[in-house]
């Protein structure tokens, strides 16, 4: 009882959160009519399903303990990411598990850098493309599939919004990484990778930027790593 009150309570707290949130985006972004298109398009898709419950279904279906994984950066916080970490028209951006995929869309059309996403989650993957292909936009490329199967020579942003990964995950992202060329940025949420390099990999990644910004579920810090030209030991 106490448990199914504690996540109503959560429920309650990222409504009232997302509500205040896509009144900023409103006012903020929709008067671009490609984006504004385009991301009533993507939402309309889940106004029967939210991507919560996708996403719990399919965590469901594969037995894994934690089923609440399915969080959203906010599109204001992704402008002060963007801003903070110098993200530009330049720019590769992978994002490793992009969920519904509307960061990317946002990316495209404000940044006019490359978006790449990859998902694990079919239909989250589906309806992106939809959208992509009814609004033929360039810019936005979003893959099925396990983001530890890809390597990522091309990026020169990652991006990485996974608080609840495990581990080993990690490591094997930072293994994945230490391949990447120097000079490449890797952003995380709440945790920097220097938390979880082995012996021997402490000079791969050099943590050039850190500061809050606002989630659903309150401040979280974000890390902006560097690929530094050391080579692992490894
Ligand atoms: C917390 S959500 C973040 C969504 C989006 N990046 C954002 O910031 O709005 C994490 C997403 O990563 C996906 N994911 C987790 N592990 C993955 C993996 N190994 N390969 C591909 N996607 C993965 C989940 O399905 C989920 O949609």
């Amino acid at each position: 009882m106490i448990e199914f009150l504690k996540l109503l309570w959560i429920r309650i707290v990222v409504y009232f959160y997302e509500t205040i949130e896509f009144i900023e985006v409103v006012f903020r972004y929709y008067p671009n009519k490609r984006f504004r298109q385009q991301d009533l398009s993507l939402l309309s898709k889940y106004i029967f399903t939210s991507p919560y419950s996708i996403s719990k279904n399919y965590l469901l279906a594969r037995g894994a303990d934690d089923l609440y994984q399915y969080g959203e950066t906010p599109l204001t916080t992704l402008a002060r990411i963007v801003k903070e970490c110098q993200i530009s028209e330049k720019d590769i951006v992978y994002e490793l598990g992009c969920g519904r995929a509307r960061t990317c869309f946002w990316l495209a059309s404000f940044v006019k850098c490359r978006a790449i996403g990859i998902e694990q989650i079919p239909t989250f993957v589906e309806y992106a493309n939809q959208v992509k292909n009814k609004f033929h936009v360039t810019g936005v490329k979003i893959c099925e599939g396990n983001y530890l199967d890809y390597s990522y020579m091309d990026a020169s942003v990652i991006y990485i919004y996974g608080t609840c990964l495990d581990e080993p995950v990690i490591k094997l992202l930072i293994r994945k990484f230490a391949k990447l060329p120097p000079g490449t940025k890797i952003i995380t949420i709440s945790y920097p990778l220097t938390d979880y390099v082995d012996y021997g990999q402490f000079a791969l990644f050099n943590v050039v930027h850190r500061f809050e910004a606002s989630f659903p579920w309150g401040k979280g810090a974000v890390y902006m790593h560097v690929r530094n030209d050391h080579q692992s030991h490894k």
